[in-house]
């Protein structure tokens, strides 16, 4: 068996970070989002992983390489452009061949990894098997309805959802899938649709079956989804000081700091993380905060916020909510007028009270 990770895709919802970088690749607790997808894919066996890329190609490649760390042996496949994710199957048919696989999107995030769905598909031998998981909201999300055991109808965004099950970004298909995507056409938004080839395969009468996830899951492809994921991760982590912090200072709660942080004349409740050779000085670093490496904090407050390399927060008052990217600067300046001063990328968004 082997798997499929897209790591493509245009990643409009999450810019202006996508303009510079690859969305698979912010960290969650530091760590890029990628990396818990090929770990969850390596600890359930599989060795053989094809990974399409786009745009962010090379940054995909210089993070990942050839996957060695995990025991993987990774194939890149280029899409020249982000067609959909049944496109990505169509143009990855030499590499996946006539085996089963599974089909990974690398921008969500399960808690309990794949290695209990691989399983089941592999002892049941369906055509497709679907994740699915309950959801409060499921007219955001595609949508399953099943019967008998049997998944009988995908509807995605619909306005009456007929089930709270909604389709997560991992799938199980056999080579039956490549002659479902020959039959589809493009959606409205351009795209051939993983959703109606696999409805193709349901309404051949092919045997496509559902499994539900009790563990989280999360699509990080926004950034209330990434905050939470950040959230829900950090929760779970275990303490671990291997940077350094002087006596002024306190540590609250779970809290990673990596090594060469430095903590001064500063409080950290966690559940946070602080990079390597980041240094946080005379400042308050609240729950669910995730600081990359070589940042500083200074004299500022920050909570629920994820702040990428290289950046740096100074005299600001309090952060929440918010996605700092890499070399970014955000300070008070005390020149006149005192005016907001702001150089700013596209499609960026700021909120100021
Ligand atoms: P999406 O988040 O559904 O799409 P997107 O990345 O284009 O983002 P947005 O809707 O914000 O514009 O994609 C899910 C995953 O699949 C993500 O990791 C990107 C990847 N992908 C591809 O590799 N190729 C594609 O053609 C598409 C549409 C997505």
């Amino acid at each position: 068996m082997k798997a499929l990770v897209l790591s493509g895709g245009k990643g409009t919802r999450l810019r202006p970070i996508t303009h510079t970088s690859a969305k698979q690749l912010v960290p969650i607790a530091n760590k890029p989002i990628l990396f818990y997808g090929l770990e969850a894919i390596a600890e359930s066996g599989i060795k053989e992983v094809g990974i399409v890329v786009g745009e962010t190609a090379l940054e995909i490649k210089n993070a990942v390489g050839n996957g060695q760390k995990w025991g993987l042996k990774i194939t890149y496949i280029v899409q020249e452009s982000p067609l959909g994710l049944a496109h990505a199957v169509k143009i990855s048919e030499n590499f996946l061949k006539n085996d089963e696989f599974v089909m990974y999107l690398g921008d969500n995030l399960l808690r309990d990894g794949i290695s209990q769905f691989v399983q089941e598909f592999k002892k049941k031998k369906a055509d497709a098997q679907i994740l699915l998981a309950k959801v409060s909201n499921p007219a955001q999300f595609g949508v399953a309805e099943l019967s008998k055991g049997k998944v009988v109808q995908l509807e995605e965004k619909p306005k009456k959802p007929k089930s709270n099950l909604a389709l997560v970004g991992v799938y199980m298909f056999n080579s039956k899938i490549f002659k479902a995507i020959q039959h589809i056409k493009p959606s409205k938004r351009e795209e051939l649709e993983i959703t109606d080839a696999i409805q193709y395969l349901i309404d051949q009468k092919y045997n496509v079956i559902p499994h539900i996830v009790n563990g989280w899951w999360k699509d990080t492809g926004k950034l209330e989804d990434l905050l939470e994921a950040n959230r829900l991760v950090l929760d779970s982590c275990k303490q671990n000081i291997l940077g350094s912090m002087d006596k002024e200072s306190k540590i609250e709660g779970k809290v990673i700091l990596e090594e060469g942080a430095k903590i001064i004349n500063s409080i950290i409740r966690g559940p946070a993380i602080i990079g390597q050779n980041s240094s946080i000085k005379n400042s308050y670093v609240g729950p669910f905060t995730s600081i990359y490496h070589h940042s500083i904090l200074d004299n500022s407050e920050i909570e629920h916020s994820i702040v990428l390399e290289y950046s740096m927060v100074q005299n600001i008052k309090r952060i929440s909510d918010s996605l700092i990217g890499q070399n970014a600067t955000v300070i008070q300046s005390p020149s006149k007028p005192s005016a907001y001063r702001i150089m700013i990328g596209d499609s960026s968004r700021i909120e100021i009270p």
